[in-house]
């Protein structure tokens, strides 16, 4: 299928959300968080997930950045990690300026060598996603950042894949739309964009009423199917 438009979710799909965690617990001085940096990360992602949609679902919406550091707070306590500030604002700094998983600017450059649009659509913070695409130096190869802030309500409603085509004003079945999230992916197909789903842990697809049209292991071959 020849697409024109390349549009990806931002956390865990270009990415890697675990990496705030896993890189704090090299730091010097960080014994506790060295035995349960992974348990943290996984509670962490979770926790900030779940809120998006009980947020929607409740009618409440508040930022990416708050709901990332409410579900930071669940975790460190659930890891007996509480009463530590400066930890705390270490994680969520290195949040901010999260690294990019390895293929992307590669794959990025393919993609823009071919004529295509590639663009972020992303439940994050304006602020958070412009400190990872800075940092990730991927900015270049990206035609938008388009953060859910600009509709207030979160993936997957409907409203924020609208942002797509109100953007570029194309037709759905112009869009690749590839994400890391099963549930991303679900509520993308459903919308009516072909859809990638990157499964880099081998995860079993999700129960929900639409199939991704790809599964991929990594971002590698995306160009060869836009
Ligand atoms: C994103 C997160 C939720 O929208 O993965 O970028």
């Amino acid at each position: 299928m020849m697409v024109q438009i390349c549009v990806f979710d931002a956390y865990g799909t270009l990415f890697d959300v675990a990496a705030a965690a896993r890189n704090a617990a090299e730091e010097p001085g960080r014994d506790a968080l060295k035995a349960v940096w992974p348990q943290l990360a996984e509670h962490w992602r979770l926790k900030q997930l779940q809120y998006t949609w009980l947020r929607t679902i409740t009618d409440d919406y508040t930022p990416f950045c708050e709901v990332t550091k409410n579900g930071l707070d669940w975790a460190m306590e659930k890891v007996g990690l509480t009463d530590d500030p400066e930890l705390r604002e270490r994680l969520l700094a290195l949040y901010w300026e999260l690294a990019a998983y390895r293929e992307v600017p590669m794959m990025l450059a393919r993609l823009k060598a071919a004529g295509k649009t590639c663009a972020i659509l992303s439940n994050g913070s304006v602020d958070m996603l412009e400190g990872a695409v800075d940092s990730a130096g991927i900015g270049e190869f990206l035609d938008a950042v388009l953060s859910v802030e600009d509709v207030g309500i979160f993936k997957p409603s409907s409203r924020v894949y609208d942002m797509v085509g109100a953007r570029f004003g194309c037709t759905k079945e112009d869009v690749l739309f590839v994400s890391s999230n099963g549930w991303d992916i679900a509520g993308a197909a459903g919308y009516g964009f072909e859809t990638v789903w990157v499964n880099r842990a081998g995860d079993p697809v999700d129960r929900l009423p639409h199939r991704p049209a790809h599964v991929l292991k990594d971002l590698t071959t995306i160009p060869e199917l836009a």
